[in-house]
């Protein structure tokens, strides 16, 4: 863990207009500084960053945090790895602290098998270009393959050499221990208990992690012979997990995010060759076949995926059900083939880059869509055939968590077979209905959308209910009214009350001190309530920065989203679009009072809403009758509320 201080002093460092202006294109517009939002795909910009607060909210998707978060959210990283990432860049030192002994030992030992695997990616690296059999071996092999020397350097190919133990003896000799060449199995111990090398006379891949540190290897063959496996691959390891790993996402994530797209292949030469063809969003699943997490890998970067196939008909059918789990992660896909057996390898080669770009941008088809072909050709005039294609194209849909989406491809697909819709809709609905679990699955889903947009107040008319967020409010809630709570005392909690005679106390223990009778129900302000409330107890008033740093990134979003109202972020918002907003402190009672008591008067309908539905549902007169009383009890307190409102809100 690093420490508090050290934590502190990282983000006392990060200045947010850096730390986005690396990634973002920004310009400032005054106080402020906005740009073209990096989290989706716009033209005219709505990213606003905001020095003086330390940070940055996009009003078209609804990402916002502080430069932590920004670090996070762009490059993948959690928390620790962007805080280091924010002290390289600022030259801070990190002091790890209270660690466990245990703990200490196991980072160090994951930071030895970087280390080792680092040295050895050079080791093999220095052994390509510098040796005599290295150049005429490796380094050869490569360029007659058609690799550049670019390519080759940026992605640290290699060569190991035909012994024993030469990467062993070089690493001892440096101080490294054997263990480590045994966990990260460049070295492999044999039953007398001698110690040899894993890769030898193979040309070397080192395997990224999406970080950018080596963490394992694929070393091809050279030789024909076919009882030589064609690769070797590092085992699994402490840092090296197949199954979340994918080849070349390092060198590809900027260009991912850029095309919002990633294209998929095989093997790690067509990787090679495809980015060199300049197409650089491309990644290989790397020896396993393709899974779920590295398609929640690709989803953390794009919701887009084109899979360039190679192989014959044959093989393509067999992998056709494989993929459904890509749509299942609600990713759009895509597939291109290539004629005559070729991978994407060998048929850039063949055709040359440019003509290679052309190709895939104009032989991309929908998988699905694909799929429906491909089957039904497959399946003729065949009626028992043509009915499991049915089913087989149905299912594919079915995985679609985006019930939009999928009832587009049902009308698509039923126009490709020539059947009616109704019959594919019936064959969905009798498999989402097998399968309890789909809409736990489907809530899951929503819960990656953006967060919902800040209270409408704070909305421009013409974007309320619009954008990629809207449809993640949820509507028949009081989350906006325990937003607004929220939302005051993180930007006024500080101030003093001044009105009704009252002096001596700040605005967060008052409005918490009103609130002591109602619940909130939306789970993220009930957390920033109940911190605050936990606080004040100690005595300490929280501040809005300490929300916004937190590592709950539903707290911090929340944070983030009530404490950047655009005209705060930029004075002159609103007046350009020529839209009036009262200026709420200049009647900070009435912000505050309309804020406590529109949360108070929601509570209280929906209390009256529900001994209303206790009445209806009633068969016994008199408890009808206990009922209506308490109802009208109930309805006098909303009176009063309602009328104290119109007496405090002047608008
Ligand atoms: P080239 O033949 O040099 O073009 O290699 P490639 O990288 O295109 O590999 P290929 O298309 O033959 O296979 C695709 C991927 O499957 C490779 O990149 C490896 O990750 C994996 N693979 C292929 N052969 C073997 C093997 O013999 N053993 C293991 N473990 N993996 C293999
Ligand atoms: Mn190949």
């Amino acid at each position: 863990m690093i420490g508090k201080e050290t934590v502190d002093r990282i983000l006392e460092a990060s200045r947010i207009e850096e730390v986005v202006g690396d990634f973002v294109d920004l310009k400032r517009r005054g106080t402020s500084m906005i740009g073209l939002c990096p989290f989706h795909n716009e033209k005219t910009p709505s990213f606003h960053v905001s020095p003086a607060k330390g940070i940055y909210k996009c009003f078209g998707c609804g990402k916002g945090g502080d430069s932590v978060r920004f670090i996070m959210d762009h490059e993948k990283y959690s928390y620790p790895e962007a805080l280091k990432y924010l002290a390289n860049k600022y030259q801070i030192e990190i002091e790890e602290i209270e660690q466990s002994p245990e703990q200490r030992e196991a980072d160090s030992r994951r930071e030895s098998l970087y280390v080792i695997s680092a040295r050895a990616a050079r080791f093999f690296s220095e052994t390509m270009w510098e040796t005599d059999e290295g150049k005429t071996i490796g380094l050869s092999y490569f360029r007659e393959r058609g690799f550049r020397d670019d390519i080759l350097k940026k992605f640290e190919l290699g060569y190991s050499v035909e012994s024993w133990d030469a990467l062993i003896q070089k690493a001892v000799s440096e101080g490294f221990k054997e263990s480590f060449l045994e966990e990260t199995g460049l070295a492999i111990r044999n039953d007398k208990g001698k110690l040899y090398d894993r890769f030898r006379a193979r040309v070397m891949f080192p395997i990224h992690s999406f970080t950018g540190r080596v963490i394992g290897f694929g070393g091809r063959t050279l030789k024909t012979d076919k009882s030589v496996p064609k690769y070797v691959n590092s085992p699994e390891s402490e840092i090296y997990h197949k199954s979340n790993v994918l080849y070349g996402l390092y060198f590809a994530k900027k260009a991912i995010r850029e095309h919002d797209n990633c294209y998929l292949v095989e093997g790690y030469a067509d990787v090679l060759s495809v980015h060199q063809a300049g197409i650089e969003n491309v990644v290989a699943s790397s020896g396993t076949s393709l899974t779920t997490e590295q398609v929640r890998l690709i989803g953390r970067f794009t919701k887009n995926v084109t899979i360039l196939y190679d192989g014959d008909a044959a093989g393509i059918k067999a992998s056709l059900r494989g993929l459904d789990m890509i749509l299942e992660e609600g990713l759009n896909v895509k597939v291109v083939l290539f004629p005559d057996g070729h991978d994407p390898d060998s048929y850039v080669h063949k055709i040359g880059s440019s003509a290679f770009r052309t190709y895939i941008e104009k032989n991309q088809q929908d998988f699905i869509l694909f799929k429906t072909t491909t089957l039904l050709k497959d399946a003729g005039n065949d009626p028992i055939r043509r009915a499991g294609v049915i089913h087989d194209v149905v299912e594919s849909i079915a995985k679609i968590p985006d019930s939009i989406k999928a009832s587009v491809f049902v009308r698509e697909c039923s126009a490709l077979m020539q059947i009616e819709e109704r019959i594919l809709i019936a064959e969905l609905n009798k498999l989402r209905m097998g399968k309890g679990s789909r809409k736990e699955m489907r809530q899951d889903a929503r819960q990656d959308v953006p967060e919902p947009l800040p209270p409408p107040d704070l909305m421009y008319p013409e974007e309320t209910g619009a954008g990629p967020a809207a449809g993640s409010v949820v509507k028949d809630s009081d989350e906006h009214q325990e937003r607004e709570i929220v939302r005051l005392l993180l930007n006024y909690g500080h101030e003093l009350v001044h009105w009704d005679g009252i002096t001596d106390t700040y605005i967060a223990p008052y409005i918490i001190s009103n609130l002591a009778d109602v619940t909130f129900d939306d789970p993220t302000c009930k957390l920033v309530i109940d911190e605050y409330s936990r606080r004040m107890e100690m005595g300490e008033l929280p501040t809005a920065q300490e929300f916004i740093q937190s590592q709950d990134q539903k707290i911090a979003e929340l944070a983030v989203s009530v404490f950047s109202s655009p005209y705060v972020l930029s004075e002159n918002w609103f007046a350009k679009r020529k839209i009036y907003v009262r200026n709420e402190t200049e009647n900070m009672r009435a912000t505050v009072l309309g804020g406590i008591f529109h949360l108070k008067k929601r509570k209280v309908e929906r209390i009256l809403k529900s001994i209303m539905d206790e009445i209806q549902q009633e068969k016994d007169e008199d408890n009808q009758a206990i009922l209506m009383q308490r109802y009208l009890r109930v309805k006098e307190v909303e009176k009063g509320i309602s009328a104290f409102l119109g007496s405090v809100i002047v608008k």
